[in-house]
């Protein structure tokens, strides 16, 4: 008799399964949010928000060569795009942007994503200094693990962070992730290899759902059907 994964039999599972899609509403301090795949036309915006965060972001990315300006000018954003979408068609990575009324306000993405015995990924995020504090990342995580354990057949999605990045390590916690361990020297981040602090969780810990939780703890609200 076939194993059964998640209601899907071995060797029959599609190769991107949850890709593509859109996630959400959940509404927030700062407003609705939703996810959505990334578009080519995302890039203006894109663009603007990481020039103008320069030093926001910078200290919590892995380091990349080039100088910021050139990296995250709006002609870096097509082979970004085109990158990310050629992953996200071949299964290994989930990469989408995150919307606050409508408009590019982040992105979020599920990685390295693993099948078959392992089925597992990281998950990242970033969202503009202007909506910081208002709760946008956490919806997004949240809705994210959701998905990642439901439509798109994970089991284990892990976040790594350094410790001095309190407002993530925030996210992570109000989410529902885990902290699980300590990663020393873990990752070029900044310039430097930075120890990281290791979340995850499992699909055992969906229970009645990560955005549902939210709602519960009053940390997001379900927008009334239009
Ligand atoms: C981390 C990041 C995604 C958070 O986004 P956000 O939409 O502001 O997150 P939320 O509003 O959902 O939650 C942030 C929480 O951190 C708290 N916080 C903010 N700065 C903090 C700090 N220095 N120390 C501790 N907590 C902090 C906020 O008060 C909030 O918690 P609260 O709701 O209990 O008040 C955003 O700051 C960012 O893009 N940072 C740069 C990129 C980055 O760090 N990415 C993650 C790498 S692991």
């Amino acid at each position: 008799m076939a194993s059964q994964v998640y209601g899907t039999p071995y060797g029959a599972e599609p190769r991107h399964p949850g890709w593509p899609a859109r996630l959400g509403p959940l509404d927030v301090a700062a407003g609705t949010v939703m996810l959505r795949p990334i578009r080519l036309r995302d890039g203006g915006d894109w663009s603007r928000i990481r020039l103008r965060d320069h030093t926001y972001l910078e200290r919590w990315e892995p380091t990349a060569a080039g100088p910021w300006s050139e990296r995250n000018a709006l002609w870096a954003w097509p082979s970004q795009w085109l990158s990310l979408r050629g992953l996200a068609r071949r299964g290994q990575c989930l990469p989408f942007v995150i919307t606050v009324d409508g408009a590019f306000a982040g992105q979020i993405t599920i990685g390295n994503v693993i099948r078959a015995s392992l089925r597992s990924a990281w998950v990242g995020y970033w969202v503009s200094s202007e909506l910081a504090g208002g709760g946008v990342a956490t919806a997004a995580v949240a809705l994210l693990a959701d998905h990642a354990f439901t439509s798109a057949g994970l089991h284990r999605l892990e976040a790594t962070v350094r410790p001095e990045n309190g407002a993530s390590v925030r996210v992570l916690t109000k989410a529902g992730f885990r902290q699980e361990g300590l990663f020393l020297r873990y990752l070029d981040v900044a310039g430097d290899w930075r120890d990281h602090l290791s979340f995850a969780v499992t699909a055992e810990e969906i229970g009645e759902g990560f955005a549902t939780r939210l709602v519960a703890g009053g940390l997001a609200t379900r927008p009334a059907p239009r």
